[in-house]
């Protein structure tokens, strides 16, 4: 098996293109992919100060590591959410990376630890108030990103959301028919009110298995093993029922996200009404001023009852 472009032995074959890649190609191809998500949706420019939110998982590093190759000045955010050797091991692996790769060309590492800014670590935190760790860690990682980089005065939040996990919260959506979450289901959500910062998701043209091959082939070292709570069942089983398409019919994830994008594009100026829409019900938490739809926003309501767990 040749590489498509130059001819020489090809390390990955990538059926949904009908191509086949060397090291420096599949590497030029990553890169296109993410310069064509970014220009294309209008993420951010040359001169945008972007925070990347990052896990230690392959995802985000590849991202932090793409954006910062592409020439963008891209900072880092590591959530140490408290989960034992877990936490410990993905947060080594983002130190090792920010150092090593990020830190030579400017780029800065922030760090929120839970256990000290929260009072507890995710687990205690769920139990505390009685919801599963997953849906408090969800609450507690959007709102601290969101404050990190509207406090950093960051122009826009990425994270490392690939292809796969795009498809597969797609496939919930549409199978739920929850038509409210697929106006946000876009890679890019503008800054809508104040308060909110703008997020992005570069990665959503590249899949899964082409980025841990990216990390591999550019020695990112990752943290391989899934988050040990139960993760979203539901997610992987879509997942995994896409992944069997795929096989069958390379090129149907693409086919499935981006025909949605595209017909999304196609509707007249969808993030103006989305904007509008969350102009009319957003306004400042009572308690610590983020924007939100109730009085008191989620993440405010979590901390109070955690400290009062008897009232839950
Ligand atoms: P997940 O929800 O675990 O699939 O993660 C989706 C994206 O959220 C990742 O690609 C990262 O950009 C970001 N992310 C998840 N966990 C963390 C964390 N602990 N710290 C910083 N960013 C994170
Ligand atoms: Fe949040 Fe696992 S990453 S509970
Ligand atoms: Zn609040």
């Amino acid at each position: 098996m040749n590489c498509t472009k130059c001819k020489t032995k090809a390390v990955i074959k990538l059926p949904r293109h009908h191509a086949a890649f060397c090291k420096g190609c599949f590497t030029g191809f990553v890169h296109d992919q993410v310069a064509k998500a970014i220009t294309s949706q209008k993420m951010f420019g040359k001169d945008d100060r972007i925070l990347v939110a990052v896990s230690g998982g392959k995802d985000s590093l590849a991202l932090w590591d793409i954006l910062l190759k592409l020439g963008y000045k891209a900072d880092a955010l590591y959530v140490n959410l408290g989960i034992g050797t877990y936490s410990e091991r993905s947060q080594e692996k983002v130190r090792r990376f920010a150092e090593a790769a990020a830190a030579p060309l400017g780029a800065t590492l922030h760090r929120h630890t839970v256990e000290q800014e929260e009072g507890a670590g995710i687990r205690e935190l769920a139990q505390l108030v009685h919801r599963p760790t997953c849906s408090t860690c969800g609450t507690i990682k959007r709102y601290q990103f969101n404050r990190a980089a509207i406090e950093h005065e960051y122009d826009v939040m990425a994270t490392g959301h690939n292809l796969d996990d795009e498809a597969a919260r797609l496939l919930g959506n549409v199978l739920h028919w929850q038509e409210e979450y697929l106006d946000k289901q876009g890679p890019n959500l503008p800054a809508s009110v104040e308060g909110f910062a703008k997020k992005v998701k570069p990665l959503y043209r590249l899949a899964e298995r082409e980025l841990a091959a990216y990390c591999i082939l550019n020695g990112i070292d990752y943290i391989v093993d899934e988050c040990p709570m139960a993760q979203g069942a539901r997610t992987l089983l879509y997942k995994e029922v896409l992944n069997r398409l795929e096989t069958e019919s390379p090129g149907t994830k693409q086919t499935f996200y981006w025909g949605f994008l595209d017909k999304q594009s196609r509707k007249a100026s969808a993030s103006t009404t989305m904007t509008e829409k969350d102009q009319a019900v957003l306004h400042p938490c009572a308690t610590c001023g983020q924007p939100t739809t109730a009085e008191v926003c989620s993440y405010c309501k979590l901390m109070a009852r955690a400290k009062t767990p008897s009232a839950s």
